[in-house]
């Protein structure tokens, strides 16, 4: 079940995104995406009545920006990515948006090769963009 992100909820994002990432967004930044709410999107999956996933971005004009995606390492290539990212699709094309922009690590290939099975398109690159001094490959997905 796919649902809005609540504050209650934030405990177990939290908990998701230091297992995800070497440099996990901050709890407070977390929160106050969750919090402004206008011009974002911001969902969760719930599942055995736990969040095991979460997606969150913000419509600036026509674009969607994926900012963050994680699913709880206990439930990965259950197609749980996929979903939110479809979720996503279906909510902003309604809001004319018509391409979904993100940036990954280069090294990142589970996530890579999710936003490829999904259509999403290589459309550039930043060098040494992440602390480690790997380079970000920028991905879009339009979708009107
Ligand atoms: C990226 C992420 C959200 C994908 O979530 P997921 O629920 O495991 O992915 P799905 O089960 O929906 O997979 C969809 C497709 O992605 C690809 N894929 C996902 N994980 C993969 C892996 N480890 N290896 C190869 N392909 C993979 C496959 O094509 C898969 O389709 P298939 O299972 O039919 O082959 C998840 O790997 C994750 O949370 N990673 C850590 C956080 C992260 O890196 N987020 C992205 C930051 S930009």
């Amino acid at each position: 079940m796919i649902i809005p992100a609540q504050l209650n909820q934030l405990d177990e994002i939290v908990e998701i995104e230091n297992s995800s990432f070497e440099k996990p967004w901050k709890r407070s930044q977390l929160m106050d995406d969750i919090r402004n709410h206008i011009d974002s999107e911001n969902w969760v999956f719930v599942q055995d009545e736990k969040v095991v996933g979460y997606i969150f971005g913000w419509i600036i004009q026509k674009e969607f920006h994926l900012h963050n995606i994680a699913v709880h390492p206990n439930y990965l290539r259950k197609k749980i990515g996929r979903k939110l990212i479809n979720h996503i699709i279906s909510r902003v094309v309604d809001q004319k948006v018509n391409v979904i922009l993100l940036e990954v690590s280069v090294n990142n290939v589970s996530a890579r090769k999710c936003y490829q099975s999904l259509g999403f398109v290589e459309v550039g690159m930043r060098k040494d963009y992440y602390s480690k001094g790997d380079d970000a490959i920028l991905y879009n997905l339009e979708i009107n």
